[in-house]
This record gives C-alpha cells, structure tokens and sequence, in this order.
C-alpha cells in the first residue's frame, strides 16, 4: 500500500515552518538557515549540497529517510520559488540542474504551466487540484511507491487537516522565529491520529514523528 509521507519538515519551537518575507535572496525569509543548520551538518545534508563531509548520527538516521521508498513529490508554489516566479518563464526551482527530488514531482499552483524535465529523474509537473485529487496523480505516477508532501507549511497543513499523510517526521529546532507560516492551525488534536514518538538529539534538535499504519 503506498504510504503519504512528510520528512525532515523543520519548525522553530514557536511552530512556524518558514519565516516571513521570502525573496530569491531570503527562500526562508527572515528565518535565513536557522531551520536547517542541523541537516546541513548530516551526511545526507552535505551530500545534498555536494559535499563529503557531514556528521553520521542521530540527526542523519531520520534525515536520510527522506528517500528510500518515495517515488514521487507534491510540493506548494511557494516552496517552488520565490513570490511573482509563475510571471519567469524560465524558472526551473531553486536547485539547479539536477534538483534531489529524483521522481515526478507536482507543483501545486493557481497559475500551472508545462512540465519542465530536469537532470536526475526530476521531471516538474503543474497542478491546479484538490489535495486529494493530486493525491491521486501523484500516487499514479510512483507506481505503487510512497508520496512524499515536500511542504512548505501551507500545503503540508491542507494535506495533514484532510487526513491524507500516513507519517510525519518533524524537526523541532530551539529557535523563535516569532513570525512566518505555522504550521499547527487548524490542527488541534492531531495527535489522537498518530502513535507519537519523540528523540532528542545531540545537537539540539528534537525530531517528533507521527505515524499510523
Ligand atoms: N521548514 C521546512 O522544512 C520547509 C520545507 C519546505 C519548504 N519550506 C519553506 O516554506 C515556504 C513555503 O511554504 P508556504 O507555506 O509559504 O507555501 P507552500 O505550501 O509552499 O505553497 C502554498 C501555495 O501553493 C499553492 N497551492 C497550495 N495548495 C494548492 C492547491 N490545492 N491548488 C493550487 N495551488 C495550491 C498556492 O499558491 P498560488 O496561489 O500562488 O499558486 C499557495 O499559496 C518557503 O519559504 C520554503 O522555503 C520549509
């Protein structure tokens, strides 16, 4: 049966999942990197970066879930790019050539254009649909694999509220942000839903899963 799955989704201890005023220069706003120095300190971070470095611990086991088992990505426009990136017709994503999604990946945007083919298996697709009905497309194309909801926040939230994802890795980072895109509205008493596991680690994140089978 394929699973809905969010990885590595990272929140600052006041429970926003991005800052405020993302730009091309600012992807977080004024969150900058905060969110993602611990994953930029994993192996698998330093591999997604290109790089060879990276720590082996805690914080890698849960980060290098992301991959094994997915085959295909739904993703918000905001997370695509920067505000207005829908008037760019040359915008391809914020990860070069050969972005890491290495699957199918749908956009969920108002605005849709035509697919784009990257490097690496990524081939982007434009989605104007219901989370359950790219639900759907998404699930044709991984072709019995798992989805993985990408975030950011906004769209992560509609997909969790409507009861589609099966597990939720979330990455509790001790910062206040103070301001940004939460992600618990709406949510109240999610955890009802969930077997709830929670590991600390020592670099001073706590990643929070929620799974139900
Ligand atoms: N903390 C993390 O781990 C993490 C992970 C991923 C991303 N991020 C960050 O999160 C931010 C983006 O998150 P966000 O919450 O602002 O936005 P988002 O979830 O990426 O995208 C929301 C946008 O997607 C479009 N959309 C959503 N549902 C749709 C539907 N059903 N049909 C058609 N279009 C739909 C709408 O855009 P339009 O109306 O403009 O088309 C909506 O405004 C970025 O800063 C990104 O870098 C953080």
């Amino acid at each position: 049966m394929s699973r809905t799955r969010i990885h590595n989704l990272a929140m600052s201890l006041d429970g926003f999942a991005t800052g405020e005023g993302q730009s091309l220069e600012t992807p977080f706003g004024h969150a900058g990197h905060r969110l993602h120095q611990w994953m930029f300190a994993t192996r698998f971070g330093a591999e997604m970066m290109g790089r060879t470095d990276g720590g082996d611990g805690v914080d890698n086991a849960f980060a290098q879930q992301f991959q094994p088992g997915i085959g295909a990505e739904i993703m918000g426009a905001n997370k695509f790019g920067p505000p207005g990136w829908q008037d760019d017709a040359d915008w391809k994503g914020w990860w070069g050539p050969t972005p890491p999604f290495h699957t199918p990946t749908f956009v969920l945007t108002h605005r849709p254009r035509s697919p784009i083919e990257m490097d690496g298996g990524t081939t982007f697709h434009f989605l104007d649909a219901s989370p359950a009905e790219a639900l759907d497309v998404a699930r044709e194309a991984a072709n019995g694999a798992d989805v993985r909801i990408g975030g950011g926040p906004t769209v992560a939230r509609d997909f969790i509220a409507a009861g589609l994802v099966d597990h939720i890795h979330l990455v509790l980072v001790p910062i206040v942000l103070g301001r940004g895109v939460r992600l618990w509205d709406g949510l109240e008493g999610l955890e009802a839903d969930y077997e709830v596991e929670v590991v600390s680690a020592p670099s001073g994140v706590t990643h929070v899963t929620f799974s139900r089978s």
